[in-house]
């Protein structure tokens, strides 16, 4: 038996000390302590500190309370994959030792993320959790205006029902699969912007997120204004390799989409990890607070769809932010119909005050830190090993390069999907496809897509594995490399869901 460790987090100022709501006085000191100047002093104090000592990065939080998980038998596992028709979404989780399948809704929350469910208010309408919730996007984001989902999905159906019309066309960089599938289900397109060092997973481009300006402006110019929706950009780039935009391509998008008239929307489900790529990375940068990036990245957009089991830390939860009052207005009505009432959305009170304390957690400079050097320490050690990975590395998960690995094998075959399955049966991780499979059919001609990338993603959940676990986990997947000219054939659909066909799809061996 090992472990998968919950955490302490003593970073973010006390938000509800004692398990009370806080009072106006308390909230007000709240914010002279989390303001960027005092934060980006702290931080950098810090790191520079430990810079002197010559000390290492670590954790910045410590474990409270574990959840045993099971190391099972290979014999074990080759039947209960065949039992799942090859699909790893169709395992049971006691069936996974290491589960890398999502970071979405898997993080670890906080002492204070679990106070402060304590404290939530199930309110019907107006509750104070709502006005917790609405007051950390105003910081974080400056959006005067949101609506609570259930999730980012739900941000992007509420925010869709108003923007997206049949026929008309939505830029971006690399949409995610449940926004293109939103777009496409409304019988429109999206059009990806991508820059091309993206599908190169050895290029060492730091922004491979980015929109190729030159690309969406081409659309741009040849679309009438009133057949596009909006603009989407993704950050990070999940479906490139947790890929980040940069700040100078999120004003050249905003400039773009404001010369032709169109609307800005950020999908920010990773906006925090972006934002430690931009500190990191970008010339100019390295000495701004998280906060105050963030603020910066969305002061260009004109609203946002968030999942918030991503950066925010929570198991559920979402919303969609914005800047215009009757964008708010018009996209109310559909929450209603498809969330719940405009202060709840589909959260319950409890759930906003975890998600408002999350948004401030995920957005401490060395939580952060811990967290992405954790995906590349994985991914040096996979490195290390010879095994061809996505570079430089993500925000969120480890990119195993597919073609790369077994270059030979057929796309028809699905080499990511084959190799997802051996890590599985070798050592019980299990990880998620990002290729052909994923890539669904041509809404229209119905013919399989064969993306540039396919990829297994190795995606860390935030707080939960140990570095212990990572070098287990680039073990098991050197093992497979080792055995590569032995993976010949893959797998053949043997029942397939119309539409975002990766989820519920059953195969067999070829
Ligand atoms: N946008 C991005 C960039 C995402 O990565 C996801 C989810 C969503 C939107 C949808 O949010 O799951 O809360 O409805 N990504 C998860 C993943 C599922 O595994 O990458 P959701």
């Amino acid at each position: 038996m090992l472990f998968i460790h919950l955490q302490v987090v003593r970073e973010t100022p006390d938000r509800y000390h004692n398990g009370r709501v806080p009072i106006k006085s308390r909230q007000k000191r709240f914010h002279v302590f989390s303001s960027g100047f005092i934060n980006s002093l702290t931080n950098n104090l810090i790191t520079l500190i430990y810079k002197i000592m010559n000390l290492p990065y670590a954790e910045p939080f410590k474990t409270k309370m574990v959840e045993n998980i099971y190391r099972s038998t290979k014999d074990q596992r080759e039947k209960w994959i065949a039992d799942a028709s090859f699909n790893l979404f169709n395992l049971r989780s006691e069936q996974v030792y290491i589960d890398l399948l999502t970071d979405s809704g898997t993080g670890a929350m906080s002492d204070k993320q679990w106070a402060s469910i304590m404290v939530g208010d199930e309110s019907y309408a107006g509750s104070s959790s709502y006005y917790h919730l609405k007051e950390a996007i105003k910081e974080l984001t400056g959006f005067d205006y949101f609506l609570p989902t259930h999730q980012g999905r739900a941000a992007e159906n509420v925010l869709f029902s108003v923007l997206v019309k049949a026929g008309d066309i939505v830029p971006g960089n690399s949409h995610f699969d449940t926004t293109k599938g939103h777009i496409e289900f409304r019988k429109a397109t999206a059009v990806d912007c991508t820059v091309d060092t993206a599908s190169d997973t050895t290029s060492p481009n730091p922004f491979k997120g980015n929109v190729d300006t030159g690309k969406l402006e081409n659309v741009l110019k040849a679309t009438a204004a009133d057949k596009i929706s909006c603009v989407i950009l993704t950050i990070t780039n999940n479906t490139v390799g947790g890929q980040p935009v940069s700040m100078a391509n999120i004003r050249e998008v905003h400039k773009l989409s404001k010369k032709y008239g169109i609307r800005l929307i950020i999908d920010s489900a990773r906006f925090a990890e972006n934002a430690y790529f931009i500190k990191t990375r970008e010339e100019g940068y390295a000495d701004k607070d998280i906060r105050d990036i963030a603020r910066e990245m969305f002061s260009y957009a004109d609203g946002m769809t968030m999942s918030s089991k991503k950066d925010a830390i929570v198991n559920i939860g979402g919303f969609v932010g914005f800047r215009d009052e009757e964008l708010f207005r018009q996209a109310s009505t559909y929450n209603i119909i498809f969330e719940g009432f405009i202060t709840y959305g589909g959260m319950s009170g409890r759930d906003m005050n975890a998600l408002a304390q999350g948004l401030y957690e995920g957005t401490e400079f060395p939580y952060l830190e811990s967290r992405i050097k954790q995906v590349a320490y994985l991914g040096q050690k996979m490195k290390e090993y010879g095994i061809p990975v996505l570079e430089p590395f993500g925000g969120h998960a480890i990119f195993i390069d597919a073609k790369r690995f077994i270059p030979d094998f057929p796309k028809e075959e699905f080499p990511a999907q084959t190799l997802a399955l051996e890590f599985y049966i070798e050592g019980g991780i299990r990880g998620a496809e990002i290729g052909a499979l994923m890539a669904d059919r041509d809404p229209v001609t119905r013919a399989n897509r064969y993306p540039a990338l396919e990829m297994v993603r190795l995606a860390l959940p935030r707080r939960v594995y140990s570095n212990n676990h990572m070098d287990y986990v680039a073990a098991v997947v050197r093992n497979v490399f080792e055995k590569r000219n032995d993976i010949r054939k893959g797998f053949k659909i043997i029942w397939e869901a119309p539409i975002m066909r990766h989820f519920t799809v059953k195969l067999d061996r070829v």
